[in-house]
């Protein structure tokens, strides 16, 4: 049995994203993300791929994407650091295979919501500023989870926010 690390920026109401986008990019958490899932395994959503860089996967992590669209794989063919899968099922087979990595849970709202209750940490950058978003982070207190601890206050063009971990209490 596998358990998973989740890692997300929220807004002060929950909210990721919005329009397929990110709420805000903060070049702290942008670090703290790199820094925490480098050389690890990230399982997304493919609307989150869709949201990289030419839609490209992130280099130095084994990427795996959840999607029902059998044609994509052929269109990555070229990377080498990318599955597809459609079932939780697909998923460990894969994971099978890096159980030395760390394993991360990056988005979008429809994987966390589906796969929270295989984590056993989040790790959560909480902004104190409510954006117009369209896609939320899951109640992290309606899945068990307490805050094990949490940064002091930062700051970033006048928004407040704190790195979070959060584990099963
Ligand atoms: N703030 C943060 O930390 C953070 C992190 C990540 C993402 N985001 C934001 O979250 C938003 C995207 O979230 P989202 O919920 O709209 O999309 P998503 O979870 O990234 O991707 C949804 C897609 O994943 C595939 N999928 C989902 N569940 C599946 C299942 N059970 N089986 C097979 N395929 C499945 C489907 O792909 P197909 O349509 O190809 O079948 C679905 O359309 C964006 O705005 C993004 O910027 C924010």
């Amino acid at each position: 049995m596998y358990r998973m690390i989740a890692i997300a920026c929220v807004d002060a109401k929950n909210g990721i994203g919005k329009n397929g986008n990110l709420l805000i990019s903060i070049p702290e958490d942008m670090k703290f993300f790199r820094e925490s899932t480098k050389d690890s395994v990230i399982i997304m959503g493919r609307k989150t791929l869709f949201s990289f860089k030419d839609k490209k996967p992130l280099k130095n992590r084994i990427n795996i994407v959840f999607t029902k669209n059998d044609k994509l794989k052929g269109e990555y063919k070229d990377c080498d650091n990318i599955f597809f899968v459609k079932n939780e099922a697909e998923l460990e087979k894969i994971l099978e295979n890096y159980k030395d990595k760390k394993v991360f849970l990056i988005g979008g709202a429809s994987i966390y919501n589906d796969l929270i209750d295989k984590c056993d940490t989040c790790l959560i950058t909480k902004l104190d500023k409510s954006f117009d978003a369209d896609t939320f982070f899951p109640d992290l207190s309606k899945h068990g989870f307490i805050v094990e601890s949490e940064s002091e206050n930062n700051t970033y063009e006048n928004i407040n926010y704190k790195f979070i971990k959060y584990i099963r209490g």
